[in-house]
């Protein structure tokens, strides 16, 4: 064998291959998210500069957003995991040398050829696909046409490459009725779109002040024409997370969906909130700010650690009317009934952010769901004796599927009559529902959200 023509993208390009085989391994067998997989491998892997590392990033996280595809090509046909995670019975996933090209190769050339022209170049070279066939497909404007140019070359004529294989199979029965094919596919192909970064201000300075200082620091930060604190971040190399005015508590990086959320909450300054599964408090900091700082926020958890970042984060803002506490689920925390409104922002499949983790789609059971959704009834319950009579209970999910949101809310108001939906307008678009709201990616660029508002009468 000869010398290859670029050595520094050929070893760049046989990392990213090992790199590949391991965190496919361990989030398909393994069921670790590949955030972490990644991040594990690359600790051990000091010797990768930060553009190797995002190189690395932006490939795996390709191969999963399209693996419903990419498995079904010859040279993968041997790795059928994904439908049935931790069911398919299988304990290690061996990839060869020539299926991670294959598989990252497809991967780059659906999901963003324009980024890496060069590094597909060399891993055509290896596969022997003359560049006069594959330059072309790289023009095409439809990742759908790019995979299946790639496919015929390949022989590949036996996929479906349907665009309900871009999600488990089961996923699609747990999806509200009536869905008509049409929004199916819209669903199928926005979950496919690389998300973008949405900010949230916060404290005293506005959208379009914030987006000025940003400018400074090599940020354009877009403020949203219709949501007062949230702007949209183009793509930047700079780190958003080092920047003095996030070290300065100017902003949160928040997606929109989630800021929905808080939205709909509209929590007036003065009253008490209680964020029931504040997590590391993406949605009680937004609380605190809608407040203006004045009034209670408690936040509370599971997870004692998550609450540290919590406090971290109010710190940074500056906020001194937010306290944390631990709760296990089980009753009010505190004084029951004592709160004008309580939010519980439950634990479930996170299916509303495949775009943003598209391994989770793979990771994820049907089974899960079950649990799920018992988890979320007890915690509903347990959060609404919070609630003072007059007062909200906001109940929300970054879920897509029935059994996850408005089953649980029917039966939260089957046994407990003393609350009633309460309509609200999707803040962003205006439309109005009758109590619970799907935020879906199309309408904003965002993640997919529900949130359900009820009000206690007695
Ligand atoms: C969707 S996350 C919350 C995200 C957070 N609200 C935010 O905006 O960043 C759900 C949270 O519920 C918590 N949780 C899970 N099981 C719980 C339980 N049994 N009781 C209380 N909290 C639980 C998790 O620790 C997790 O932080």
């Amino acid at each position: 064998m000869g010398k290859p023509r670029h050595p520094r993208l050929s070893a760049q390009n046989r990392a990213c291959e090992r790199v590949l085989a391991e965190v496919l391994g361990e989030t398909l067998v393994n069921r670790r998210p590949a955030d972490r997989a990644l991040a594990y491998c690359l600790k051990r892997n000091r010797q990768y500069g930060s553009r190797d590392r995002r190189f690395f990033s932006e490939a795996v996280f390709a191969v999963f957003r399209w693996w419903g595809w990419l498995r079904q090509l010859p040279d993968s046909s041997a790795l059928r995991v994904g439908d049935n995670p931790g069911g398919d019975g299988q304990d290690s996933l061996r990839l060869e040398p020539r299926q991670s090209a294959v598989l990252l190769f497809a991967a780059i050339l659906v999901d963003h050829p324009e980024g890496a022209l060069d590094n597909l170049s060399v891993w055509a070279e290896t596969l022997r696909i003359p560049e006069s066939a594959w330059r072309p497909w790289s023009h095409l404007e439809q990742p759908e046409a790019r995979f299946r140019s790639l496919a015929r070359h390949l022989d590949c004529e036996s996929g479906d490459f349907d665009w309900r294989d871009l999600l488990p199979n089961w996923a699609w029965r747990e999806l509200a009725e009536p869905a008509p094919p049409s929004a199916l596919e819209k669903l199928a192909l926005w979950l496919q779109k690389r998300p973008p970064i949405w900010l949230r201000a916060q404290g005293a300075i506005s959208a379009e002040g914030l987006a000025k200082i940003l400018r400074r620091h090599e940020i354009t930060a877009v403020p949203h024409p219709k949501l007062a604190r949230v702007l949209k971040v183009e793509p930047s190399p700079v780190n958003l997370y080092t920047t003095e005015p996030f070290r300065r508590g100017m902003f949160e990086i928040q997606d929109l969906a989630s800021q929905i959320i808080g939205l709909a909450c509209r929590p007036q300054a003065g009253q008490r909130w209680w964020d029931a599964c504040a997590g590391a408090g993406g949605k009680s900091l937004q609380l605190a700010d809608l407040m203006q700082g004045r009034g209670t926020v408690v936040a509370t958890d599971i997870r004692p650690r998550k609450l540290e970042d919590l406090r971290k984060r109010a710190r940074r803002a500056g906020f001194s009317n937010l306290s944390t506490r631990l709760w296990e689920g089980k009753g009010a925390s505190g004084k029951p009934a004592s709160f004008d409104g309580v939010l519980v922002d439950a634990p479930c499949t996170c299916s509303g952010t495949w775009r943003r983790n598209p391994d989770a789609r793979w990771t994820t059971a049907r089974n899960d769901l079950e649990e799920l959704s018992q988890l979320q009834l007890k915690l509903l319950r347990a959060a609404a004796e919070g609630v003072k009579r007059g007062g909200l209970l906001v109940y929300a999910t970054c879920s897509i599927f029935e059994r996850e949101n408005r089953l649980v809310v029917e039966r939260f108001l089957e046994q407990a009559p003393e609350f009633s939906l309460r309509p609200l307008a999707h803040p962003a678009t205006g439309m109005l529902a009758d109590g619970c709201l799907q935020v879906w990616p199309w309408e904003e660029d965002c993640d997919a959200m529900f949130v359900a508002r009820m009000i206690r009468s007695q």
